[in-house]
This record gives C-alpha cells, sequence and structure tokens, in this order.
C-alpha cells in the first residue's frame, strides 16, 4: 500500500509502512485512558497490554489471553490534556492493538495494508461514541421476551428434559421467559433437523411451551455435516455454496457432527441460501436462534489430521524423548483452530476470490447476516431473537452476541461487567454473559452474585457446559433467593427496556464507564469495577468470594437502593464520595443518580413471564429534591414499529 503524503503523519496519530501493512502509532500521557476494543480481556481501561482481533474459539479466558471470539477494532483514547479522539481500523483481518505492552506509554496499531481507518473527534467521551455509533448504524432490537430471564445448559437433551427445566421453574415460582436447546436437539448434529426420537411434534413441543410463556430457542452451529442424503449438505454441494481449498474443492473441516463444510457466507448467493434454512424452524413456531462456532471454530481439517495421524505413527514404539513428546503434544494441540487451516480455504466474495485469513473476523457477522437478512424476509415485521458467538463491529445491527464459554470463576463475573460498557460503544447492545460461569463448576454465593449483575444485561441467561454441576437455579439450597432476584429483574423490566430502546434508537450507551457521565472527576476515570446502567442507574456490583459487601466509589450524591425483594425494598440518600457497602447475599443493591428516577413494574401472582406483563402498572423510585422527569420508552415488544423520539413519553416523577 502506499501511503499518501498527506496520511504520512495524522494529526492523532503516525502512520508508517511495515511488511505486516501499516501502523499507526500515539504517545499516551500517564492520565490517558483507553476505551473499548469490544470483547476483550483485562479491564475497562485497555492499558497494559495487547489485543489483537483475530476471532478465537477458546474456552480458557485467562488474562494472558489476547483474542476471543469477536473482532471490534474501535477504540477511544481520553486525553487530558489534548482533545479525545476514537478510532476504528476497519479491517477483517488480524489487527493488534498493543495498548502500552511493549512500551508504558505507547500505543501501536498493525493492521492490514487494506484497512481503512476513522478518527472521530467530539465534544466528550459520551460524543465520540455516539458519532461512531452513527456512523456504523442502528444497533439490533430484540423482541421484549428476550429481555425475560433465560434458561440454558448444554445437556438439555429431549423434550421431557425441556419440560422438567420449565416444570421446576413453575413450582418454585421462577419467573422464565426462555429455554435454550442446545447441539443435541439436532439429529447427529446437523443444522436445521430436529431428532424425532427426541422430539416426537417438535412445533406441538414449542406450542406447549408458548402456551407457558416459554419460547424455546436453538443452536445453530456453523458446520454443515457431510453426508449423503442429508439435503442441507447436498444443496450446498450442487449450488458450490461452500468454502474451497486451493484446488477448488469444498474445504472440509471437522467440528461437533465430524467432517463438514462450512456455507460461504461472504457470498451473497450462498448467504441467502443458508438463511433460507431457518425458514423450516420458524414455520415450527420458533423464534430465537443463536449461531455457534462461527469464528468458525475448527477442531481439525482433514488435511492436517492426516498430516498428525502420519506423524504420530512414525512415532509408534519409540523411545520419546522431552522434545520429542513435546512436539507430540504441540501438534495435537495444534489440530484446532490452526492459523495455517484458516490459511488454507476460500471464499468467492461474489466474483472476488479471497483466503479465508484476510477476513476471517467476518466469518461469524455474515452467518449472522444470513440469518437477519432471511428473518426480514419470512418475518418482515416481527423482530426475532438472534445472536451470535463470533462478531465484528457491524453486526451489532443484525444481533446480539454472547461472551463465550467463560467459566465459573469470580474474576470472569468481574470480566463481564467490564465488557459491558467496551462492547456498547461498538454498537453491541443486546449482551450477556454466561450468568453463573459456563465451564467449571458453579456456586451458590457466585451463582447469586453473577445474577446481581445480570439482572441489568439485556441478555440475562444462566448457561452452563456438559458435565459441570447443574446451574439452574432451583438446584441451590436458598431457591427463594433466587426467586426474587430473578423477579426484581422482571420488576425493572420497564426501566432496562426502555433505556435499552432509547439507547438502540438513539445511538447512546446503555452501559458506560464511569468517566463518560462525570468526565470531570478524575477518580470516576480509575474506577474499573461499577458501570453506569441507562440513564438513572449506576451498578456496583459484588464480585468476589466470602465478601459481604464493597468499596463504592459515588462521583456525586446518588441513593443508595436495596432490595432483596419486590416487596422488600430500602432506600437511603448517600454523599458523594467513597463508602464500604454492606451488601448481604441475598440483596440487590444499587444507585440512582441525583435528579433521577426509574419506573418498577408491580408484579402480581399472575405474572409467570414477559407475555403477562402487558398491562402493568408501575411505582417509581426517585432521587430529587423536587420532581424529576424520566423519558418512558416503551411499544408493543414484538412489532418493527418503533416510537419516534418526538413521541417518548416525559412522566413527571414526585417523591
Ligand atoms: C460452544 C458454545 C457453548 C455451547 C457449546 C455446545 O462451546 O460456546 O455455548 O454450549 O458450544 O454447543
Amino acid at each position: 500500500m502506499e501511503i499518501p503524503e498527506s496520511a504520512q503523519k495524522l494529526e492523532v496519530m503516525h502512520l508508517t509502512k511495515v511488511d505486516a501493512g501499516v501502523q499507526l502509532s500515539c504517545q499516551m500521557d500517564d492520565e490517558d485512558v483507553v476505551y473499548g476494543l469490544g470483547e476483550q480481556m483485562r479491564g475497562m481501561n485497555k492499558r497494559g497490554f495487547t489485543y489483537v482481533s483475530d476471532a478465537l474459539d477458546d474456552a480458557v479466558h485467562t488474562e494472558d489471553r489476547h483474542s476471543l471470539y469477536g473482532s471490534h477494532n474501535f477504540l477511544i483514547l481520553s486525553r487530558k490534556t489534548q482533545p479525545s479522539f476514537g478510532v476504528f481500523v476497519d479491517d477483517p483481518g488480524r489487527v493488534a492493538f498493543d495498548v502500552g505492552e511493549t512500551k508504558l506509554n505507547q500505543m501501536v496499531i498493525t493492521a492490514g495494508p487494506d484497512c481503512t481507518v476513522y478518527f472521530i473527534e467530539g465534544e466528550s467521551l459520551k460524543d465520540i461514541a455516539k458519532q461512531f455509533r452513527r456512523l456504523i448504524g442502528r444497533s439490533y432490537i430484540a423482541p421484549k421476551w428476550a429481555f425475560g430471564y433465560q434458561q440454558s445448559r448444554w445437556g438439555y437433551v429431549n423434550e421431557s428434559d425441556v419440560r422438567e427445566v420449565v416444570r421446576r421453574h413453575q413450582e418454585q415460582g421462577i419467573l422464565l421467559d426462555a429455554v435454550y436447546l442446545d447441539i443435541d436437539y439436532m439429529d447427529n448434529y446437523k443444522d436445521f433437523t430436529v431428532d424425532a426420537d427426541k422430539f416426537p411434534d417438535f412445533p406441538g413441543f414449542v406450542n406447549e411451551m408458548k402456551d407457558q410463556g416459554v419460547h424455546l430457542v436453538p443452536i445453530i452451529d456453523a458446520g454443515v455435516k457431510i453426508e449423503e442424503g442429508y439435503p442441507i449438505y447436498e444443496e450446498g454441494v450442487a449450488g458450490g455454496y461452500f468454502c474451497k481449498d486451493e484446488d477448488g474443492e469444498d474445504f472440509v473441516g471437522a467440528v461437533w457432527p465430524g467432517k463438514v463444510h462450512f456455507p460461504d457466507v461472504l457470498n451473497s448467493k450462498a448467504r441467502q441460501w443458508f438463511g433460507g434454512k431457518y425458514r423450516w424452524l420458524m414455520e415450527q413456531g420458533i423464534d430465537g436462534f443463536w449461531n455457534d462456532m462461527n469464528e468458525p471454530a475448527i477442531f481439525y481439517s482433514e488435511k492436517n489430521m492426516q498430516k498428525v495421524m502420519d506423524e504420530l505413527l512414525a512415532l509408534k514404539g519409540k523411545n520419546i524423548d522431552l522434545h520429542g513428546f513435546f512436539h507430540m503434544r504441540d501438534i495435537l494441540l495444534g489440530l484446532s483452530n490452526n492459523p495455517e487451516d484458516y490459511k488454507s480455504f476460500y471464499h468467492d466474495m461474489d466474483g472476488v476470490k479471497i483466503r479465508h485469513d484476510k477476513v476471517h473476523n467476518i466469518y461469524g457477522y455474515n452467518m449472522t447476516k444470513a440469518a437477519a437478512e432471511a428473518f426480514d424476509e419470512i418475518a418482515p415485521d416481527k423482530r426475532t431473537l438472534l445472536f451470535s458467538r463470533s462478531s465484528y463491529i457491524g453486526m451489532h445491527r443484525y444481533g446480539g452476541i454472547w461472551t463465550g464459554d467463560n467459566s465459573s470463576w469470580w474474576s470472569h463475573l468481574l470480566l463481564s461487567v467490564q465488557q459491558m460498557p467496551a462492547l456498547n460503544m461498538c454498537g453491541i447492545l443486546y449482551v450477556g454473559s454466561d450468568i453463573g460461569g459456563f465451564g467449571s463448576d458453579t456456586t451458590e454465593d457466585l451463582l447469586l452474585r453473577w445474577l446481581q449483575f445480570g439482572v441489568f444485561t439485556p441478555l440475562m441467561r444462566n448457561h452452563a457446559t456438559l458435565g459441570t454441576r447443574q446451574q439452574e437455579v432451583y438446584q441451590f439450597e436458598n431457591v427463594e433467593d433466587f426467586r426474587n432476584m430473578i423477579r426484581i429483574r422482571y420488576g425493572l423490566l420497564p426501566y432496562i427496556y426502555s433505556e435499552y430502546m432509547k439507547a438502540a434508537l438513539d445511538d447512546e450507551l446503555y452501559f458506560r464507564p464511569l468517566s463518560f457521565d462525570y468526565p470531570e472527576d478524575d477518580h470516576a476515570a480509575k474506577v474499573e469495577d461499577q458501570v453506569m446502567v441507562g440513564e438513572s442507574i449506576m451498578a456496583a456490583p459484588v464480585y468476589t468470594q466470602n465478601a459481604t459487601g464493597r468499596y463504592v466509589y459515588l462521583p456525586e450524591d446518588m441513593l443508595l437502593v436495596r432490595m432483596k425483594s419486590m416487596e422488600n425494598k430500602t432506600c437511603e440518600p448517600m454523599e458523594k464520595g467513597h463508602h464500604y457497602v454492606d451488601v448481604a447475599l441475598n440483596e440487590l443493591v444499587f444507585f440512582v443518580k441525583k435528579d433521577h428516577a426509574l419506573p418498577l413494574a408491580v408484579l402480581d401472582e399472575k405474572i409467570k413471564s414477559t407475555a403477562n406483563m402487558e398491562d402493568v402498572s408501575y411505582e417509581w423510585i426517585c432521587h430529587g429534591d423536587g420532581p424529576v422527569e424520566y423519558v418512558l420508552y416503551d411499544d408493543d415488544g414484538i412489532s418493527k414499529k418503533y416510537v419516534p423520539q418526538k413521541d417518548w413519553k416525559k412522566v413527571i416523577v414526585d417523591k
């Protein structure tokens, strides 16, 4: 790439040509803060590490990881002495952000030669984020029922498993809106099939659940099983819809079903074909999906497996020493998601042949786009729930995400708090983490604390992997604490939904770091474990084991709200500054900003899910010396007829 002279020294960052493509660099002052980068490891302030956009299926999210499932190349450099700015590096290949790892005060972004870089200036951090959001388009809007509580587990195999989950929630009076169908609902992990032994009357079952207010949400995986007689496979081959290897043959990788082909979702015809396949499930009453393994994850490729097998066979009977053993281990571990495999297949981008690794980070995006474009045809007036594991900026227009395979670790509860504002900056508003943790065994206190943050995340889903401790809330001793916490979520729903919708329709952030609201407050920029949620609330979740409270920083006088249940609630004004706040295990604590209010739904006993919440009345929590105005957004929650901003309802709340 030739770098135009005018661009050699941009006002904010230096641009240089390197072997990999281009490098953008700038100096940071000690007190500068870097926000953004979406789904990544480490804190809200990204300084001190290198983050790599290179979508990866890796279930061990330890601090040393550089890449997760999503690639969100937008950051904001918040500066004290000079104007702050945002930078978006639009490059679907690998991009590295060295945010002060190599040199404490230097940021270096390395991208490919064909990247497009956007600099965004603005009056404030909020304004920079908003302008970026304006640039990338309106965020996806989920149906209202998808803001209810949702239960998932890899391990619900058949309809009696699902019935049991629903029955036990109901028996315990736990509100519930959705149950997820993980890979076992399919016939041998084949996309767009349902195992008839496990679900003999699938549409009947979907309706039976819906009658109880429960939506079933099946998973769709990226890989299509190679099997003669399986229509999706046969159509894909006949239509030329799969990614090709160097020789022009359909590329063979392996995931859950064994050998698979990957639909070439970067090709508009293939995308249309694959998206159209969701119709079959929608015709059976399904109105929500989660797209998975779409980095795409590859357990192994046929070619690499052959190579590894040959090497292993050559070692048979040999005395394997240290080097031999490590080599053997490395080649086995290197079978999955191998960078060489990603260089060995191609897309046909409507006539342009392009090697996968150059566009790796937009595969999941395009799988989700395939589904969303199809929904626009199949159910044009209705919102369909859709979220994805892998994503790239731009996908936020088609669906949300969940943050992938976290673990039942306290540190991952904090990580999830820190990821939320960064994801919102990148347009991803419909988001949540696997509550309770996906991998390893959860504990009662961890799950309860996680739910206390989960009451604020638009996607509130409890999900866990095969073989771990059963994690449905009714499995635990103090079920009433869980029941109350989930009920509080439904109480907060008018606020959560209203704030979500306003954020989506007006390109605002639903989750914000404190410094976005309190830019003049130097301490606010240092707070890593509290977030603003919508316009009125500051959340300060407890995220450490055995804690009976925590230190909280109030950037202004706030109202502390304590809720043990919808009926047991107290409010206490608190002064600006540092406080130690006791938070019992069965208590939700949050803070309300000065001159702000929020609605709470009055829940009667007949409410089992969002389906019975149409006519709820509100009570208000209000923090002001006099009357306070709150803009309450509401709509039917399912159509795409959003209320225009001029008609948003202003409510005057007087305590
Ligand atoms: C992946 C997903 C996880 C799912 C599992 C089985 O690990 O991230 O959520 O449960 O696959 O489908």
